[in-house]
């Protein structure tokens, strides 16, 4: 039978339409599962460990609850009081989780770092994000377009726009190429998705019917979009003093309420992967508010609270996507 058993979940490029496709549907089932008080437990006694370099709300809670929902326990390794890094390497932290644990979520820095942890782990490892992929996103964000469209995903078109050389840009524009979408990548030309990347989708897009536009033109690439997608202008990780030149430069690309009119389409709804900058509420927010006259970075307030904003499906969907990706690969 078709599964994805002890399988790692690193990259989408490491994944066929087809598997992509179940984890989706394994997805919406556990989901409705859920909500209907019927969920089976897959993964009774399992012992999980998370290990977070970085911050996180959306995903470290979502591998929380998917796993107690399911039976298992969890572990949280935040980005300081192990020896992860410091004095001990990937390889041999691998090693040693791989003897305790039954499955291993990695979110830090380079891709090479959590490919490293799969190789040597023994068990499965998950990618919580790193500096080129965050693929568990994207389930989620192809999950919620389907169900806020009455088409299948490949006949969905969408943008994404602002900061696309980033982990985002990276994973839509590969699991668009994946799924047959029409995906525009848009941004200035030095913040687009390295070339090598770029190609290899394109051959991808050649055998599943995608579309793939890299664009600087904001207007011209939201024409006829179901749906805008944007993510902050510095990730985490970045130095601050980037701030300034990205603010320069990827002002033309913000969503706002002018930009998703521009699409054409009434029924245009907005995505992010959060957080979000689009107010003055946050530290950052009002600092650049402060320093560049902006309130509201990457996205408006108007566009952010509007009716068209599916934001918060987009945030549930991570816990229904992650328990998919958990329970096709570690659940007996
Ligand atoms: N979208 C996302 O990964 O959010 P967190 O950083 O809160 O996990
Ligand atoms: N590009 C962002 C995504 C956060 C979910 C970052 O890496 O900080």
């Amino acid at each position: 039978a078709f599964n994805l058993r002890n399988r790692n979940f690193l990259k989408l490029l490491d994944f066929t339409p087809k598997e992509m496709q179940y984890l989706l549907d394994l997805s919406r089932d556990l989901k409705r599962a859920k909500y209907a008080g019927t969920e089976v437990q897959t993964m009774k006694g399992k012992n999980i460990a998370l290990i977070f370099e970085k911050s996180s709300t959306r995903t470290r809670c979502a591998f929380e609850t998917a796993a107690y929902d399911q039976g298992a326990h969890v572990t949280y390794l935040g980005p300081s009081g192990s020896q992860i890094g410091v004095k001990e390497s990937m390889a041999d932290t691998a090693r040693v989780l791989g003897r305790m644990y039954d499955g291993i979520e990695y979110r830090g820095y380079g891709q090479a770092i959590v490919e490293e942890l799969g190789k040597f782990a023994g068990v499965p490892v998950w990618n919580g994000l790193t500096d080129e992929f965050h693929p568990t996103q994207i389930l989620a964000d192809f999950l919620t377009m389907t169900e806020h469209s009455d088409k299948p995903l490949s006949q969905i078109s969408f943008a994404y726009l602002g900061d696309a050389r980033n982990n985002m840009a990276n994973s839509l524009m590969v699991g668009a190429a994946k799924m047959g979408m029409d995906v525009r990548i848009v941004g200035p030309a030095n913040l687009q998705p390295e070339e090598g990347l770029v190609a290899e989708c394109m051959k991808i897009a050649k055998e599943t019917g995608a579309t793939i536009t890299i664009t600087d033109d904001a207007k011209a690439g939201v024409e006829g979009c179901d749906f805008l997608y944007t993510d902050v202008w510095v990730s985490m990780g970045e130095p601050d003093k980037v701030w300034e030149e990205r603010i320069g430069i990827l002002k033309p690309y913000q969503i706002n309420a002018e930009l998703m009119t521009a699409t054409g389409n009434e029924k245009c709804k907005f995505m992010h992967c959060l957080p979000a900058y689009h107010n003055r509420q946050t530290k950052v927010g009002e600092e650049v508010f402060q320093k560049f006259g902006m309130d509201g970075v990457e996205v408006t307030e108007e566009v952010f609270e509007s009716a068209a904003s599916i934001v918060f499906d987009e945030a549930e969907n991570r816990l229904h996507t992650i328990k998919a990706v958990m329970v096709a690969t570690l659940g007996a």
